[in-house]
């Protein structure tokens, strides 16, 4: 019975494999217009379905397995020659919970107001063309690493979408430490049978940070120039670009300032799609300790010591000290105090924080040490400690002890090798103490 049962998974699979091809089907929401005056009542979204195909042929009575919940009026069938929307991080296995994230807006072409963009609508173009139903469709991948902006076609009144412009990026997310290249991946991919396509594109990189924008970089693919350059270092790479529809960002070097949310756009005649990434510049802090070494200390007293964080972004940081004793183990001694953020000419912070160590309890030796956590990783810096007892301890005594001893064969061996001349040797000895005040131990042996 088993083997009957795999057996019939992979028919099952098999089937499921030749109806779907690699392409999946894309379970997304559809945003509802506004009526304007209206109250809006009911829900503002649908539940939809979109059967993806490479080849329009491929669309043959998909709806029928279409689950109940779904209005059939939310069936969309769309071809897409590029197969970007068939990516495998768009279709995750079967019965798991991590899904891509998809919403539909209805959208109605209209000539572009930018000024980069006006150009290219300048050619009447057939209303017939642009008069049908248009969809852009918004996706992320289940990974949440990929964003793909889609625009479609239908006839009007059909379901049968056509893609027309795609943009996709693969960097959602970019961490860069400070100064290092940076790529912020954006392609686009046009249908070459549209009339929209025959004039030329644009394409815009703004920037955005906590409320704040500004253009980065605008080319007019169609008069080939860049047209606006707002940042030092940015460019794309021309070649990619025609060639590909490869519209990245490049960054020459991350500075701290470069950190936030980048919108790459791309302006075809009535048509604009675009994916937004953000960018993360992440510098670790480089930890110093002043003084180092430390002074000689005797036990009991109390050091002050100090641990500089330079160089840093972002902000966050938490520094704090630990003392590792002779005997390996390490006590967490807190953060000190620390002195507030001051940011450098580069946007990096310093902090710094000074710890008042109370050397009682510490024992004689050990190492202090600065660690700092930061979103760029764990830096630490470390100073040993050597204190001076003031009551000799044990092992001192003990040492004391083992000297004694040694004197003691010492001058037993030479007093039996002279034993003639003994008299002589203490004589030496008498005035040897009353010459350089020996101390009173070495007189005991003498005795
Ligand atoms: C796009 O171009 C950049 C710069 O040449 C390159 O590093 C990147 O790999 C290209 N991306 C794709 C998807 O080809």
């Amino acid at each position: 019975p088993s083997t009957r049962l795999n057996i019939f998974h992979l028919v099952f699979l098999c089937f499921s494999l030749f109806s779907h091809g690699s392409c999946p089907v894309l379970e997304c929401w559809f945003m509802k217009e506004k009526v304007s005056g209206g109250l809006s009542g009911g829900p503002n979204q649908d539940k939809s379905l979109l059967y993806v195909h490479k080849h329009a042929d491929s669309h043959r009575a998909e709806s029928h397995d279409a689950p109940l919940e779904v209005n059939p009026d939310r069936l969309y069938f769309v071809t897409d020659p590029a197969a970007t929307l068939c990516h495998r991080s768009l279709n995750p296995r079967r019965g798991s919970s991590n899904k891509p994230m998809c919403e539909i807006n209805p959208l109605h072409p209209q000539p572009s107001t930018l000024e980069l963009a006006v150009p290219l609508t300048e050619p009447a173009l057939s209303p017939i063309y642009l008069h049908a139903d248009w969809l852009s469709t918004a996706l992320q991948s289940f990974d949440k690493t990929m964003s793909i902006s889609a625009i479609t076609r239908a006839p009007t009144g059909t379901k049968e979408h056509d893609v027309i412009l795609t943009l996709t990026t693969k960097t959602v997310l970019v961490q860069s430490r400070l100064g290092a290249p940076v790529l912020l991946d954006c392609s686009f991919w046009a249908d070459p049978s549209s009339p929209l396509t025959g004039t030329g594109f644009a394409v815009e990189w703004r920037y955005q940070f906590r409320g704040d924008g500004r253009l980065v970089l605008a080319y007019d693919g169609k008069s080939d120039r860049l047209s606006h350059t707002g940042e030092e270092g940015a460019t794309l790479d021309f070649e990619a670009l025609h060639g590909r529809g490869n519209a990245s960002l490049i960054l020459q070097e991350a500075k701290v300032h470069h950190s936030g949310i980048y919108i790459c756009s791309v302006y075809l005649p009535y048509l604009q799609a675009q994916v937004a990434m953000e960018l993360q510049v992440v510098e670790p802090p480089s930890l110093s300790i002043h003084p180092s070494p430390l002074p000689l200390t005797a036990q009991g007293q109390t050091i002050n010591i100090q641990c500089e964080a330079s160089g840093f972004a972002p902000l966050s940081l938490d520094l704090h000290w630990e003392f590792k004793g002779a005997d390996g183990n390490t006590k967490v001694l807190g953060s000190g105090s620390l002195s507030s953020h001051r940011q450098l000419w580069d946007g990096t912070y310093t902090q710094s924080s000074r710890l008042e160590l109370d050397t009682a309890d510490l024992g004689r030796a050990g190492e202090v040490a600065c660690v700092g956590v930061h979103p760029g990783g764990t830096r630490r810096v470390s100073v040993e400690i050597n204190l001076i007892g003031n009551s000799p301890s044990i092992e001192d005594s003990m040492a004391m002890v083992g000297v004694a001893l040694v004197l003691y064969g010492l001058i037993k061996l030479v007093s039996w090798s002279f034993s003639g001349s003994e008299k002589r040797i203490k004589t030496t000895y008498v005035e040897g103490f009353k010459a350089r005040r020996w101390t009173s131990f070495s007189l005991v042996i003498q005795i």
